[in-house]
């Protein structure tokens, strides 16, 4: 959260809101016939862009670029926007200013994994001050009720966290750069779990459609049993640990482009 930048002020205590969940069915052609790259992230991921800094088929922080810019004012991709019109529209009717937007595609993973995982995004890299905090929105395509977003104010703290379950059509905005996150993926049948996930920027429009869309600033954690509990926490702290010490530092506490 930031002093010097225009904020949402639902967001300022809990750092996310769950939003109505969107019932209109969609082709899941739109995500799975996009173009695929291969990009860093936490955990086994693939990526499809929809937006980018400059309209190519990549998933670069748009600070990268010559001339670099703040992750806002993406250039829509013509090829995908063509196979994904639907997901395009929905990101649209949010009427916020968008940097990248992606579809994820995300292989079933442990609890553990989704501690060792957990980053904090780099969303306001060059924003200049006085303009809006740009924060993450998670629109979940595929229909995942056994999967989680983790959110943690502290990935140290387990009492910080909240789970968040991840059905078809679930909507949250999270702001990305505060909480600790990353996704618990269980499928009984391995398959894949797929989010569009798109950074917006803080403003009037976007304010407006999260009160048209029943903001919830604090929902209850999804159960978890305390083994799982207790030895996921053991697990992720010792290889966060020994990441830290094979880099010298924490990867995850600089900032994730992803
Ligand atoms: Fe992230």
């Amino acid at each position: 959260m930031s002093l010097n930048h225009l904020t949402l002020s639902i967001l300022e205590e809990t750092g996310y809101v769950v939003l109505d969940s969107y019932q209109q069915p969609i082709d899941p052609a739109e995500w799975k016939n996009l173009e695929y790259v291969d990009w860093k992230s936490s955990g086994d991921t693939r990526f499809a862009p929809l937006a980018s800094a400059y309209g190519e088929i990549e998933c670069n922080g748009f600070w990268h670029f010559d001339p670099p810019k703040a992750d806002k004012d993406g250039v829509w991709i013509d090829s995908q926007v063509a196979i994904a019109p639907t997901l395009v529209e929905r990101v649209k009717a949010t009427g916020a200013n968008v940097g990248r937007c992606r579809i994820i595609e995300l292989q079933p993973n442990s609890y553990a994994d989704a501690l060792y995982n957990s980053h904090l995004d780099d969303n306001n890299r060059l924003n200049p001050e006085g303009e809006g905090w740009v924060l993450r929105l998670f629109m979940q395509l595929s229909h995942n009720p056994d999967s989680y977003m983790v959110l943690r104010e502290d990935i140290n703290d387990p009492s910080t966290e909240t789970r968040i379950a991840l059905p078809a059509g679930a909507q949250l905005l999270v702001d990305s750069e505060r909480m600790w996150h990353s996704v618990w993926h269980q499928d009984p049948n391995g398959e894949p779990r797929y989010c569009l996930i798109t950074s917006v920027e803080s403003g009037p429009d976007l304010e407006k459609w999260v009160w048209e869309n029943n903001p919830t600033q604090r929902v209850e954690s999804a159960p978890l049993d305390q083994k799982t509990a207790v030895e996921g926490e053991i697990h992720a702290q010792e290889r966060r640990a020994a990441r830290t010490a094979f880099y010298g530092y924490d990867p995850t506490m600089v900032m994730s482009e992803a």
